[in-house]
């Protein structure tokens, strides 16, 4: 399976991409746009989704079985398009060796805030991911002076996934989770979750007029186009990269979702089962 792609000068092997599902498919669409010559592998969870909920142990042992799984496609680089992944898992992961770079969309997202110049942040993101307090934790490294805030939003996952993304109930849910930054705006307010993405027209309408609102796909792959730079594994240019996704299981309502995330019809759905990712 691993391609051999590799010439002097390019390096053609894919990148891997894997999330708890299919809302970092919102990160590959990113990528797609920024690096037309990638060659791109997916993998999405759909069989365990949502991670959000999980222990870090038990998301720690997913990510490692999804990464595993990747590997053997012989990827030149790797991002864990989650959230939650990249905030529960990584910083274990990343410690150890692996044969290609791997990152995160934690750091992508940071990078956003400080690039904005603005001080005042709320973070949103599900349960994980805002109780590992990695978000704040980064921005807080990264520049002392921001005032951060973390709201953990556990409807937003199950509520975007019906394809409900406005309307009085999705009114009604932010004035459960939000109202506290009607009260106190926020500069900045970045969408912690591979999901969220989905809500910002509607995150738009409902936050005080000059909110700027940042998700962490574009960021990520802004960072995935440096890092191939700077390494030296950028595909050749003028080819035109091509993109597979695997499912670990092609659940109701699957290609409705998919469309959503990714805009796009293109590349190959190839469905997996759970066990040949469980058992890489
Ligand atoms: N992909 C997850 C994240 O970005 C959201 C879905 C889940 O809970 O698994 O945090």
């Amino acid at each position: 399976m691993p391609a051999k792609r590799r010439t002097k000068e390019y390096d053609n092997r894919p990148i891997g991409l894997f999330d708890s599902g299919l809302g970092g498919l919102t990160v590959v669409r990113a990528v797609r746009e920024a690096l037309p010559d990638e060659d791109v592998i997916y993998l999405g969870d759909t069989a365990r989704v949502p991670y959000g909920n999980r222990s870090p142990e038990t998301v720690e042992l997913f990510a490692r079985q999804d990464l595993a799984f990747l590997e053997k496609f012989g990827i030149k680089a790797a991002v864990a398009a989650c959230n939650t992944v990249s905030a529960l898992a990584l910083p274990n992961i990343l410690h150890e060796k692996h044969s290609f770079p791997l990152g995160g969309v934690i750091l992508a997202g940071v990078e956003a805030v400080l690039a904005s110049g603005r001080r005042k942040v709320a973070v949103l993101g599900t349960r994980g991911t805002i109780a590992s307090g990695a978000y704040e934790h980064a921005l807080l490294a990264a520049d002392p002076r921001l005032i951060v805030r973390s709201i953990a939003c556990p409807l937003f996952v199950p509520v975007i996934e019906e394809g409900v993304t406005n309307g009085a109930i999705v009114h009604e849910i932010f004035d459960l989770y939000l109202a506290q930054l009607l009260r106190d705006p926020p500069e900045v307010v970045l969408l912690g979750c591979t999901h969220y993405p989905l809500f910002r027209p509607a995150l738009s309408q409902y936050l005080p007029k000059g909110t700027l609102i940042l998700d962490s796909a574009a960021a990520a792959a802004d960072y995935l186009s440096r890092l191939l730079k700077e390494k030296g594994l950028c595909a050749e240019p003028g080819r035109n990269g091509r993109a597979q996704y695997y499912v670990t299981d092609r659940t109701p309502g699957f290609e409705r979702l998919a469309r959503r995330f990714l805009d796009a019809g293109d590349g190959e759905v190839i469905d997996i089962h759970l066990a040949d990712v469980v058992n890489t």
